[in-house]
């Protein structure tokens, strides 16, 4: 495997492929890789003829700078399971090189209501710096697909949104969320949690399960509230929200009318860790 750290390295690398019409791949991380990165490289590997991977800790997208120091950072390890499973590029900049001093970061997009809701609310700001970053990042790649896990479900809903609006040439590819054996989704913020707090964490799990039992049995806002209550009941868990919406505006739903078109999303603090999970409740 190849690792770059610089734009024009990285740049320079793909022009052969593109010339030969080779596809290409793009898995962007934060590193830190579990399962779940695995099968988004795996599923790159398999539809492509070549795979880029990227490592960058955003820190435009972070709205808590102890949340930002805390992340965790592997990168030696992460070289290794790239090299293991056989990705061609890495493109693992600094901060500096992807945002230069003194250049102003913005990217004039309207986001509508997609960036005001569930995650958006709780996080200023962090919706703003994923599109900065994703699109810098596709500018530099410019793949054939680009690979998002649906545990982000709102980043990929607004990532697709930006696609289309701005008419980027790259196929936006939504793969499912990995789970642990107990149902915790994987998340590098998982490595996080001490040993009673992992044991907890799978109790979302159970919540999203219960809902999804139930959904279409009782009133939308009855179960919502209900599997709201289950969360908050669990004194070691802060809730931030836990939302029934419609999958493509993310806005609140009243009825089960429309049922492929339903999921539920929540977020909570366990401990210092925010999680995050979500499930489509009729699939
Ligand atoms: O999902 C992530 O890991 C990040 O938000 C992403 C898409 C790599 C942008 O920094």
């Amino acid at each position: 495997m190849i690792a770059c750290t610089r734009i024009s390295d990285i740049k320079n690398q793909l022009t052969a492929s593109r010339r030969k019409k080779k596809t290409i791949g793009f898995v962007p991380t934060m590193g830190a890789f579990h399962e779940g990165h695995l099968e988004l490289i795996r599923r790159s590997k398999n539809e492509n003829d070549l795979t880029v991977c990227s490592i960058f800790i955003n820190p435009i997208q972070f709205n808590n700078a102890n949340d930002l120091s805390n992340y965790p950072r592997m990168l030696e390890q992460d070289k290794k399971i790239l090299t293991k499973e056989g990705v061609e590029l890495l493109f693992a900049p600094e901060a500096e090189e992807m945002y230069p001093p003194g250049e102003k970061q913005d990217l004039d997009l309207d986001l509508g209501r997609l960036d005001r809701v569930m995650e958006g609310e709780h996080r200023p700001g962090h919706f703003k710096g994923v599109i900065i970053v994703v699109k810098k990042l596709l500018d530099i790649i410019e793949p054939t697909r680009a690979y998002f896990g649906k545990k982000d479900f709102q980043q990929l809903i607004i990532i697709e949104h930006m696609v289309r609006a701005l008419h980027l040439r790259v196929k936006v590819v939504a793969c499912e969320t990995f789970r642990e054996p107990d149902g915790l989704a994987m998340s590098s913020r998982n490595l996080q949690l001490t040993i009673g707090e992992r044991q907890l964490a799978s109790k979302i799990y159970d919540v999203l399960m219960y809902t999804k039992a139930n959904a279409g049995s009782v009133p939308v806002q009855k179960l919502q509230l209900i599997s709201l209550k289950r969360l908050v009941e669990i004194p070691e868990f802060r809730v931030e929200y836990f939302k029934i919406v419609n999958k493509r505006t993310l806005l609140p739903v009243d009825t089960w009318d429309d049922p492929e078109e339903i999921i539920a999303c929540t977020a909570l603090y366990l401990g210092d860790i925010r999680l995050i999970d979500n499930m489509e409740l009729f699939s």
